[in-house]
């Protein structure tokens, strides 16, 4: 087992697949009346997080109780970050308190790297600025095999804001690395120039939404990132929501079978719109308690649990 998930490209298929179907008997858990498992007990799990967050916080958090671990939640606000203590200095404390696992959300890509270096513990990436996170991609997979029973061999299109998200760029290489064919579709002012081929050969990119959805089993809308953005990258939200947003006629276009996703937190009305989000199509509720499971699995596996 890896010791660290900083990337998605730190898993292999095998142990992506090892994850998610421990992720299932993890889920299988949280039927029962008593949602605990003895398996983390004496283990400190230390929730680092710098930037914002709701689900992911609340995930990881449920997760590491969930398996008897003491939990640790850091949040930068209220801190000693506030009177400009360094990411290293902050490491060094928590490796004299003996975290086991440290889960780090950082608006600096690559944070969750440096950190590896400074602590002895495992390092989980729970969103590093518009790099990765790879946790989200675990779950979406998840998600995916859970509803439509495989991933080898899905078409999922990847819509909106790709340039700032970390969702898009984990869930690339995830996807891929399990046989599915990925389409990052958005208006050419957010899709990075050459990121389909530096991430993952076979992954392709259309400007057009309409074209692509008839084609999917997976459309994954992403959240227009407003707060990254220095300049402006469309005209203005409603022509961003005419070309790209998913309302109830485009959603008609997709195979009967195909799923909604998104990471959540939506902007209903601009990406996606409430009676889609809201539709039996839509998995994002879905995603949230998968969530759950998945890191649970992760963490699980990278404290040396037995698969
Ligand atoms: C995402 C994130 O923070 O990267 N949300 C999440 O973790 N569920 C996506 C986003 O903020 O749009």
């Amino acid at each position: 087992m890896i010791k660290h998930l900083r990337s998605a490209a730190d898993l292999d298929a095998d142990t992506a697949t090892l994850i998610l179907d421990t992720a299932g008997e993890m889920a299988a858990l949280a039927g029962r009346e008593v949602k605990k498992l003895p398996t983390l007990r004496g283990r400190t799990v230390v929730n680092l997080f710098y930037e914002d967050s709701t689900r992911t916080r609340i995930s990881f958090e449920a997760a590491a109780k969930r398996l008897s671990a003491d939990v640790i939640n850091f949040s930068a606000k209220g801190s000693s970050v506030s009177k400009g203590e360094s990411l290293k200095d902050t490491a060094l404390t928590l490796q004299a308190m003996g975290a086991d696992a440290v889960v780090i959300r950082h608006p600096a890509s690559g944070a969750p790297h440096r950190l590896a270096q400074w602590v002895d513990g495992s390092v989980v990436n729970a969103g590093d600025g518009t790099h990765e996170h790879p946790t989200q991609a675990l779950l979406d997979a998840y998600t995916m095999r859970s509803r439509l029973g495989k991933i080898d061999g899905l078409r999922v299109a990847i819509v909106g804001d790709v340039l700032h998200s970390r969702v898009a760029r984990s869930n690339v290489l995830l996807l891929t690395t399990l046989g599915a064919q990925v389409t990052l579709v958005g208006p050419p002012t957010l899709i990075p120039v050459d990121i389909a081929a530096a991430l993952s050969p076979a992954t392709k990119v259309s400007y057009d939404l309409d074209s692509v959805l008839p084609e999917a089993d997976v459309v994954m809308m992403l959240r227009v990132q407003t707060e990254r953005m220095q300049d402006s990258y469309f005209p203005s939200a409603r022509e961003y929501s005419r070309r790209y947003g998913l309302d109830a006629p485009r959603m008609r276009k997709l195979p009967e079978h195909a799923i909604v996703m998104h990471p959540g937190p939506m902007n209903r009305g601009m990406e996606i719109a409430p009676e889609v989000a809201d539709s039996t199509r839509s998995t994002i509720v879905e995603q949230v308690a998968n969530g759950v499971s998945a890191r649970m699995a992760v963490l699980y596996l990278l404290l040396g649990g037995k698969a």
